[in-house]
């Protein structure tokens, strides 16, 4: 198991953002859908990109991946089950579900089970799929269905905590090869389902009203194969001007689209930061020399994202006064609360607000990374901190930022990747 050391670090110059994870999972288990062959590219190397490859090998696709280029083509024998040693170590492997019932008739895919950042069920699933006819069972911790009968219908697929990303994206996964017209309303807008639509559409699909909150497809026979380049991530870049807001450093973000970080943008410009983008859409942050305190609420697109929520908090426990963070998607999304505390910060949270005390100075210890986005926020932490610090268990990390430490040394900051030798 690896950690990063960390010293305190000024950013400067730029860093470059990867395709974004979260669009390309459901991509790839979208080119179940087809017989032909898919090529993507701009494909972060990441572990739950190469989960994900696994999880199509299982279900008998052929993957290829070198330099960001994914080619994945049909293999001599297909499945449909897809077990739950690879589901249970990445969440996104439920998105195969809509693909299989649509093609193969038949699915039994794992639960995907908890995890560290809230209950996280996959009832909004299970009902979008239901709406198409899809007869599914739960039964000894997988999802059995048959979707043989596939139709059309008018699905509503709003839950508890607003639309969901990973059901819109398998309802409209099967709903492009179901019979007639279906119409999800209250689908997720972010920009990586519109980016799934994009994908479909190039595959032969009738979709309309990608990344909007209503959703319109008319069912085709069969889909072809294409070629299709992954959006930029968002987070990654989010994650960057966190870095540079908390370290104070100037930074060139390159390769994001900024129209989809209108809410992080805003956030920053209120925390005192000026930000440019200039002509070829690079976004340029230029910190003040005191951050203001912000209120942060998480929403769905377009509001403030949840997976910048930790990093973010991290900021603001340098701003000259007092912050409110509230989260209206995950309300247990707080594990890294405890771990920046221990460096210095006065985070109190109470359900799902944290009330975060400015002026504070951050000092380096050893940490423990939870989830991915808080892992992200302890290096983020510890970049800003006096001293060293240690965060430990980062695997998390590399499920899914690519070349982090690389990123940030080749922009002046000093994280070290070494092993970690206590279990912990
Ligand atoms: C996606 O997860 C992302 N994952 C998450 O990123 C991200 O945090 C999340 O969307 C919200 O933006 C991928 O894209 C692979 P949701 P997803 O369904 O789709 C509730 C990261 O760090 N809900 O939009 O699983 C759910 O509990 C990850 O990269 C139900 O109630 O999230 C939550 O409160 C972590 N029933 C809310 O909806 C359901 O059936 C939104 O979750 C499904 C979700």
């Amino acid at each position: 198991m690896d950690k990063f050391v960390i010293h305190k670090s000024h950013l400067k110059g730029s860093v470059a953002v990867s395709g974004s994870k979260n669009a390309a999972l459901p991509i790839m288990a979208a080119t179940l859908l087809t017989d032909e062959k898919c090529v993507l590219h701009n494909v972060p190397d990441l572990m739950d990109i190469r989960t994900m490859a696994d999880i199509l090998r299982v279900l008998g696709k052929v993957v290829t991946f070198e330099h960001g280029t994914m080619t994945v083509a049909a293999g001599k024998k297909k499945s449909y089950f897809a077990p739950y040693d690879l589901v249970r170590t990445m969440r996104a492997s439920f998105c195969v579900l809509g693909p299989l019932l649509a093609k193969c008739k038949k699915a039994k895919v794992s639960l995907p089970g908890g995890c560290i950042i809230g209950v996280r069920p996959v009832d909004l699933h299970i009902k979008g799929l239901e709406a198409l006819g899809a007869k599914i069972k739960i039964d000894r911790g997988y999802c059995i269905g048959n979707g043989a009968n596939l139709k059309g219908k008018v699905i509503y697929l709003g839950g508890h905590f607003g639309s969901s990303v990973l059901a819109t994206d398998n309802v409209m996964s099967a709903a492009v090869l179901a019979k007639g017209d279906t119409v999800i309303e209250y689908a997720a807008c972010e920009p990586e389902t519109e980016a799934l639509g994009l994908f479909l559409k190039n595959m032969g699909a009738q979709i309309s009203g990608e990344g909007t909150p209503t959703v319109r497809i008319k069912g085709v026979d069969s889909l072809g194969g294409c070629e299709f380049k992954i959006i930029p991530d968002r987070i990654e870049a989010g994650t960057f001007i966190a870095a540079s807001l908390a370290t104070k450093s100037p930074l060139r973000i390159k390769g994001a689209n900024y129209l989809h970080l209108t809410s992080v943008i805003e956030t920053s410009r209120k925390m005192g930061a000026k930000i440019d983008i200039d002509k070829n859409g690079d976004i340029l942050v230029k910190p003040p020399k005191v951050l203001h305190p912000a209120h942060i609420t998480t929403l769905p697109y377009p509001g403030f994202p949840t997976d910048l929520q930790a990093q973010f908090m991290v900021a603001l426990c340098l701003a000259d006064g007092i912050s409110m963070v509230t989260e209206k998607i995950y309300p247990d999304r707080f594990m890294h609360v405890a771990e920046i505390n221990r460096m210095g910060a006065n985070v109190q949270r109470s359900g799902p607000y944290s009330i975060v005390e400015g002026r504070r100075k951050l000092y380096g210890a050893e940490v423990m990374a939870s989830d991915l986005r808080a892992s992200a926020a302890l290096v983020i932490a510890g970049m800003a901190a006096e001293g060293k610090t240690e965060v430990l268990r980062i695997y998390h990390i590399d499920r899914g930022y690519e070349k982090i430490e690389h990123k940030f040394n080749a922009a002046g900051a000093k994280v070290i990747r070494a092993k970690q030798t206590k279990d912990v």
